[in-house]
């Protein structure tokens, strides 16, 4: 399993130490949660912040977008050089021409389903998508419960894939922890976010993350 920490759970009054913290700790990408006030209840971090979060990163980002104008926020983050850029599809009239424009920037795309939104929504999508972030709580806050109606979702996911011979690779986001980690492992997930279990952990960010690997 590959681990994408979620620095919304980090200590923002040291952002550069938490960042580093977890890379030393063998996570495999640092996941970057952007919102807007407006597609969610809550507002977070913008390009001024994740670029001194690049600066010291030594995996890649992986940004999450839960905003109301895509387009806007991709040219926004894109000079950053992330490794993925995910936008919700339930916040995107064309996704296909967002998804070609975010891999002509040199960035692997990514779409993100809602607890509602079902697989078969993006089944014309996969041949041209990196990654499918299904998310497992509603977006917007850490530290929330997980759902278990997306191992389902995965699994129902993963044979579409295969289906289409697409290479995409899903993402579970929200709630997850070393108890749910291995039921995702089975329906076919390739790499989890793991929050407030990561950087809450009694045992430090290193052990969290091998307890999920
Ligand atoms: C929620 C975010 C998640 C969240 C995960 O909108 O997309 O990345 O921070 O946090 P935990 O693991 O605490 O649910
Ligand atoms: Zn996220």
């Amino acid at each position: 399993m590959l681990i994408a920490p979620s620095i919304l759970s980090a200590d923002f009054g040291h952002l550069a130490n938490e960042v580093k913290a977890i890379c030393d700790g063998g996570c495999d990408f640092v996941h970057v949660d952007v919102m807007d006030g407006h597609f969610v209840p809550n507002l977070t971090i913008g390009p001024v912040v994740v670029s001194s979060v690049a600066k010291v990163a030594t995996k890649p980002l992986d940004v999450h977008l839960m905003v109301e104008n895509n387009t806007f926020f991709v040219d926004l983050f894109a000079p950053l050089k992330p490794e993925f850029i995910s936008f919700h599809i339930e916040e995107e009239k064309h996704p296909h021409r967002l998804i070609q424009k975010i891999r002509s920037l040199g960035i692997r795309p990514a779409v993100v389903l809602n607890p509602h939104t079902p697989p078969e929504a993006i089944e014309f999508l996969l041949e041209d998508l990196d990654m499918v972030l299904l998310m497992s709580v509603n977006p917007g806050f850490g530290g929330q419960k997980f759902i278990p109606s997306v191992v389902e979702k995965a699994k129902r996911l993963k044979s579409l894939i295969e289906k289409r011979n697409s290479e995409c690779l899903i993402e579970v986001d929200g709630g997850v922890n070393s108890e749910n980690v291995s039921i995702l492992k089975e329906a076919g997930v390739d790499i989890v976010v793991a929050g407030s279990y990561v950087f809450n952990h009694p045992d430090g960010y290193q052990k969290a993350i091998e307890s999920l690997k």
